[in-house]
């Protein structure tokens, strides 16, 4: 299955590489919140807000069910949270070549500062949320990927460019 996955914390930049991938490979691009979002008409936050958090894990548990068989040359960037739940990371692996885009702390806390979409860090003391998170997921994060990219002080480009070449080596490693 020809597919690249991208998971990573939020504001790792997930969508934004994903996109630009999918349009280099000339590969379709999904992304789970957003297709979480369209279907249900509703936004991350209100879901969370009406619903609570286990309602939206479901529906994500639900997304990546669907794609499976369907997805094909192919990005799909999920949710920060989605492979914490168990059983996703199976789903993902099978889905593709999963790769975990690595961000530092810091850099993390900076992009995230002043965040109102994102339900998990509203509330004071987002820092504090960024790392009890991060502690927990990075774990998570590394088990379940095939590769690993550092994307801190890098151009989207250059970041591109090594998950391309890890894919393939990837790939490559399979086939021999
Ligand atoms: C979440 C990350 C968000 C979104 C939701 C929950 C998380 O996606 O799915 O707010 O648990 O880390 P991004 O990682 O794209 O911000």
């Amino acid at each position: 299955m020809d597919n690249i996955v991208l998971i990573g914390f939020m504001g790792c930049g997930k969508t934004s590489v994903g996109q630009q991938l999918a349009q280099k490979l000339n590969f379709a691009f999904y992304d789970t919140d957003q297709m979480i979002e369209d279907e249900s008409k509703r936004s991350i936050s209100n879901i969370f807000a009406t619903e609570g958090e286990e309602y939206f894990r479901r529906l994500e548990t639900t997304t990546i069910k669907n794609l499976y068989g369907k997805m094909n040359h192919s990005v799909l960037s999920v949710g920060g949270g989605l492979p914490i739940r168990e059983g996703n990371v199976e789903l993902l692996r099978r889905l593709g070549h999963v790769v975990y885009l690595k961000t530092s702390m810091a850099t993390i806390k900076k992009r995230l500062e002043g965040d109102t979409k994102r339900p998990l860090l509203a509330g004071d003391d987002v820092d504090k949320k960024v790392e009890n998170l991060l502690m927990i997921r990075t774990p998570i994060y590394e088990l379940a990927a095939h590769s690993i990219v550092e994307t801190d002080n890098k151009f989207f480009e250059d970041i591109i460019e090594e998950i391309q070449n890890k894919v393939n080596i990837l790939t490559i490693e399979n086939r021999g």
